[in-house]
């Protein structure tokens, strides 16, 4: 772990392991970020160039973990499964969520890596999770059991245990939440659902970043999130983050969020009235 500055001492040794690499990946993807404002003027765009940057983020992330735990599966969003030689643990990454951001200039994009683990023939349950946003320098993560932390780095506020919003009155409560673009199903239901939530709250943002949209809910700045058809790279880590603060969170279809892609996330408080309108 030779020239990152080494503030994680404390850590378990697994998400010691899961921050190194993800802030690894983030100096690549600072670089190219970097590259990518000034690419906008041009006709085509930086598609390309951020499609490799993504690629590499992917691979530093993968990397680093397997050098330090050779032999779990991983399924990356990019690359895919990689079934390793224990099949009872299993990384789960986005290597660049708010690719749209990303591409466009605009400094809201997070790393997001979750271990899932398989204990005594049981399903795989989420064990471990961070969503890192580069821009900020904020880590989000959690232990199953151990509670949420934000460490905002740089700001040096150390490790701030993450706790549910307090909100329980409707119209004072924020909401996040993802719309459905070109090649994606769904317009006409998330019409209705946001004609329900905008009218009698105290706003919807869409900031286009599940991962960091997750992180915020379970640190208080949104009071509730909801979104449909999300990949399991883009939520797993939040999934657990949010429920280790203390928040609810559910498939808005039944059955298992990380199957369905169908997120609602709140206190338990606004948790009906949420669900009535978006559900
Ligand atoms: C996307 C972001 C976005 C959500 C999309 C996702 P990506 O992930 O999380 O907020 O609305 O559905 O696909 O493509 O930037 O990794
Ligand atoms: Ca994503
Ligand atoms: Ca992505």
């Amino acid at each position: 772990m030779s020239n990152i500055t080494d503030t994680t001492s404390h850590l378990s040794p697994i998400m010691r392991v899961m921050q190194f690499a993800a802030r690894k990946a983030s100096r690549n993807l600072l670089r190219d970020f970097g590259e990518v404002e000034h690419l906008q003027v041009a006709r085509k765009g930086p598609a390309d160039f951020v499609s490799k940057a993504d690629k590499k983020s992917e691979e530093t992330i993968i990397e680093n973990l397997l050098r330090d735990r050779p032999g779990y599966s991983v399924l990356a969003e990019e690359g895919g499964e990689i079934t390793g030689s224990d099949k009872t643990h299993r990384f789960i990454i986005d290597p660049l969520d708010g690719t749209t951001n990303f591409l466009h200039g605009i400094p809201h994009f997070a790393i997001s890596i979750a271990l899932e683990r398989e204990i005594d023939g049981n399903p795989k349950e989420l064990v471990a999770g961070l969503i890192y946003n580069p821009i900020t320098d904020e880590m989000f993560f959690a232990e199953k059991g151990k509670g949420a932390f934000l460490n905002d780095g740089t700001r040096g506020g150390g490790d701030r245990r993450l706790r549910p919003g307090k909100r329980e009155i409707f119209a004072d409560s924020l909401f996040a939440t993802g719309i459905p673009f070109l090649g994606r199903p769904g317009h006409a239901k998330f019409l209705k659902e946001l004609h329900q939530v905008m009218g009698h709250s105290s706003g919807v943002r869409r900031m286009g970043s599940a991962a960091l949209d997750l992180a915020w809910t379970a640190a208080g700045r949104y009071d509730g999130f909801w979104e449909r058809g999300l990949a399991v790279w883009d939520i797993a880590a939040g999934v657990l983050i949010a429920q280790e603060a203390g928040l609810k969170v559910e498939s808005l279809t039944g059955g298992d969020v990380l199957e369905t892609g169908d997120i609602i996330v709140t206190n338990e408080a606004l948790y009906e009235p949420l669900m009535e309108r978006v559900g």
